[in-house]
């Protein structure tokens, strides 16, 4: 047998580190494949291939359901599953690979070719995904600067191609080439939707190539920035989530090739605090049929969504923290389940099957059980179980300066005697309960850029104590600089203006580390006040997946059996949390809960369906007094004008630079001549016509937003995606003109705008016609 120089170098790699390889002898025997990018269409050994895939993150499904979920995958007329690999996940402690377990990719590839699937495989090095830091390892944050990732900066670049080669060495056998399930790979993730440099991109791919890849690369955009920075070295995909005809369009403006869409959204994502979301599975399934009859490929984003199990969740930008379950409104729900749109995909791709294929019937649902109510009666105060050792720092920095990658952090300081003053930070995240001598006076929490809490008057120095929950870093956009924490300096605000430093902190820190490690904890029995630990157990006859019933705890996490189940929030929408059976023993099984505010009652049900729709915004963190006031009347608009109709993104340019903290875009008609406003994103535009810099930006205001039928949000306006939107109220009073405020964080030169419609087909309602444009310091501020 001769063996090709990339089979000599993995077999070389492998033998190095002691991992064994899947039998590769065999597969290269065997079944060494030709994939090819054609003129038309993709050709498998010279034979067109029309590629209907589906995204499930092997991560976000138990590893003993892997092979059942890839079943209904086929059994939906899926011939390909796509998959990511997150970083951080396999190298969560610089240069410590883990591909074991949970994490074995290898074992995902060759149960998806047992099932007769292929595989397309996006290793990143960024991959966004609501997953944390979009897959990026956190101690890339140990470097200074605030845009140095998805860049050819070393700082990044070197580690980026360290993980590339251990992705060659571990999955190259998985290539078609080699015998294995793989098609193509993805070079970095929507790379135009954040940066320009196609010299990163040829970084990349280079190393893709030395690390041993020698299937087709391809780039994935979405359709508006699909022309951005295509390369003809790499095929290009459009992702959207409606209007194929235009994805495709931009496709072919850029290459001859067969059409892909490499994202369409099935449904979308949670956050913390916003109604659920859905998809239509009507629209999905013409739009599947659509790409089918016109020779396209697609992935369905997401085929599976599965649960973000453990600590894994990221966060929408600016600050919106991504729910545990990742539902995801798709076709094969949280817990494997299928229904009306699973029939419905796969009616839409079953008339475009090749010739002599049939499909599968889908496998049966996974048995489900519930648990009678059990009390968790035991517990133990946060502030018991920080460990002994201290860092001392004059004023405290972000924890990865401190090697510490995320969990619970508790500062520590001596507060002067004095006046009621204000104790400011230069930023927060994510969450800090303020205690002085251990009363609580306030929380700070990045949400709201509240960064500072009132202290009361103190006859004598007083003990400052401030825990800190970090719950996810942000997973797009610049905003994946996040590093956590308290950022110092902290000074106190005199009633006079004048500012005080506070310096030398003690700081402790519970490190939870890439699984959720728990911290020794001293139970006993009975209820804790404040942030605690907490235990209790229940009896299982057998094993079967149920739903932890978390809607009477406040914030926090859940473990089972010392297993870091996952984040939960009883604001919701999601109240369960999906616990998979092969993790449920027989006899007594302990679960351990941390809750940040108190439970109402400390006691969990299993319950047989999952409760993913139930907002609860009243048991939200206090967000001090105060309503927000627009100070517009009279004001003279610093520019008019009328949008282009349609769906495409347009830039305006003002007459003159504008100057001023704060922009507010007037809605004063719509296309549809109905009452509402619709914007997908805003971007405001510097001289040279690029977007400004919008980490610090929060909303200040919005006239209305429509929170039950759908989630209008203003922040969706300012979030980088598109494909949501903000909108205004449903509600009988809310005309034009509407207002959307914007707080860029700090003054600021905007010389034009960068205005994205709602998406969707012609006529969806809306869309702004006439507008108006302010810029000032205070345009909305609070009362
Ligand atoms: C983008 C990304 C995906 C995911 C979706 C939203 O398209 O490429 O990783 O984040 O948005 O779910």
């Amino acid at each position: 047998m001769t063996i090709d120089p990339t089979r000599r170098r993995l077999l070389q790699g492998a033998a190095a580190s002691g991992i064994t390889l899947l039998p590769l002898a065999g597969h290269a025997e065997a079944a060494s494949t030709r994939f090819e990018i054609g003129r038309e269409a993709f050709l498998l050994d010279g034979k067109p291939l029309q590629i209907r895939c589906g995204e499930m993150h092997f991560a976000r499904v138990p590893r003993e359901y892997w092979a059942q979920r890839l079943k209904t995958i086929k059994a939906m007329g899926l011939n390909a599953v796509c998959a990511y690999l997150f970083w951080n996940y396999h190298e969560w402690r610089e240069g410590k690979y883990d591909w074991a377990g949970q994490r074995d990719a290898v074992e995902f590839c060759r149960l998806a070719q047992q099932e007769g699937l292929w595989v397309i495989l996006r290793p990143g090095p960024y991959a966004c995904a609501e997953w944390d830091m979009g897959g990026l390892p956190w101690w890339l944050l140990k470097q200074p600067g605030d845009a140095f990732l998805r860049t050819r900066s070393e700082a990044y670049l070197n580690p980026a191609r360290r993980w590339l080669r251990e992705v060659g060495r571990v999955l190259g056998s998985q290539q078609v080439t080699h015998g294995g399930p793989i098609l193509m790979v993805q070079v970095e993730n929507e790379y135009g939707f954040y940066g320009d440099d196609l010299d990163y991109l040829r970084a990349l791919r280079q190393t893709l190539l030395d690390a041993g890849f020698d299937v087709p690369l391809f780039q994935c955009n979405p359709t508006n920035a699909v022309a951005r920075t295509h390369i003809p070295e790499l095929l290009s995909v459009a992702n959207f989530g409606s209007d194929p005809a235009a994805g495709f369009k931009a496709l072919a403006s850029v290459q001859q090739a067969p059409m892909m869409c490499g994202e369409y959204y099935s449904g979308w994502f949670d956050t913390w605090g916003a109604p659920h979301r859905r998809g239509s599975a009507d629209g999905a399934a013409a739009d599947i049929g659509k790409m089918l009859k016109a020779g396209g490929s697609f992935s369905l984003y997401m085929a599976h969504g599965g649960t973000t199990f453990g600590l894994w969740g990221g966060c929408d930008r600016p600050f919106r923290p991504d729910t545990t379950s990742y539902d995801y409104d798709a076709p094969i729900g949280e817990a494997g389940w299928i229904g009306e749109k699973f029939a419905a995909y796969r009616a839409a791709i079953t008339p475009f099957l090749a010739p002599g294929e049939t499909l599968p019937e889908p496998p049966p649902r996974m048995p489900v059980m519930t648990i009678a109510p059990f009390a968790l009666s035991e517990s133990v105060p946060v502030a018991d179980c920080m460990p002994a050792r201290v860092i001392r720092d004059l004023a405290p920095r972000p924890i990865e300066q401190y090697d510490i990658s995320r969990g619970l952090v508790a500062y520590r300081a001596t507060l002067p005697a004095g006046p009621a003053a204000v104790l400011e930070w230069a930023k927060v995240r994510d969450l800090a309960w303020v205690r002085v001598d251990g009363k609580l006076v306030g929380t700070m929490d990045t949400r709201h850029r509240r960064f500072k809490v009132a202290i009361p008057a103190r006859s004598q120095p007083a003990t400052v104590d401030i825990l800190l929950y970090t719950i996810a870093r942000v997973n797009f956009g610049v905003e994946v600089h996040d590093r956590k924490g308290l950022h110092g300096p902290a000074v106190l605000r005199m009633p006079d203006g004048a500012a005080q430093p506070i310096e030398n902190w003690e700081i402790r820190a519970i490190d939870f580390d890439a699984d959720g490690v728990l911290p020794p904890l001293a139970f006993r029995r009975g209820r804790s006040k404040d942030a605690a630990f907490w235990r209790g157990s229940f009896e299982a006859g057998r094993s079967a997946d149920t739903f932890l019933d978390m809607s009477s705890w406040g914030q926090g996490i859940v473990w089972i059996n010392g297993r870091c189940l996952g984040r939960y929030w009883s604001i919701g929408p999601t109240q369960t949390m999906y616990l998979p059976g092969p993790w449920i023993k027989r006899g007594r099984n302990e679960v351990v809960v941390l809750d940040l505010t108190g439970p109402r009652e400390a006691r969990i049900a299993g319950l047989a369906e999952p409760i993913l729709d139930q907002l609860h915004r009243e048991r939200d963190l206090p967000v001090p007094p105060g309503s927000v006031h627009l100070h517009l009347d009279g004001a003279a608009p610093a520019h008019e004008g009328e949008f282009a109709p349609g769906a495409m993104t347009q830039d305006v340019h003002f007459a003159a630079p504008l100057h001023g903290r704060q922009f507010c875009l007037e809605s004063l008609d719509a296309f549809d001549g109905k009452q509402f406003a619709a914007v997908a994103e805003i971007a405001l535009l510097d001289r040279g016509g690029k977007p400004l810099d919008e980490s610090s930006w929060t909303i200040a205001y919005a006239s209305s937003e429509e929170a039950s039928t759908v989630d209008g949000s203003a922040l969706n306006a300012i979030n980088g995606q598109v494909t949501d939107y903000w909108l205004t109220a449903r509600t009988a009073g809310a005309t034009h003109p509407h207002r959307l405020v914007i707080d860029l964080g700090k003054n600021a030169e905007v010389a034009g705008m960068r205005y994205t419609p709602r998406q969707g087909p012609d006529g969806v309602t809306g869309r702004i016609r006439h507008y108006r444009v302010y810029v000032g310091d205070r345009l909305a501020s609070e009362a």
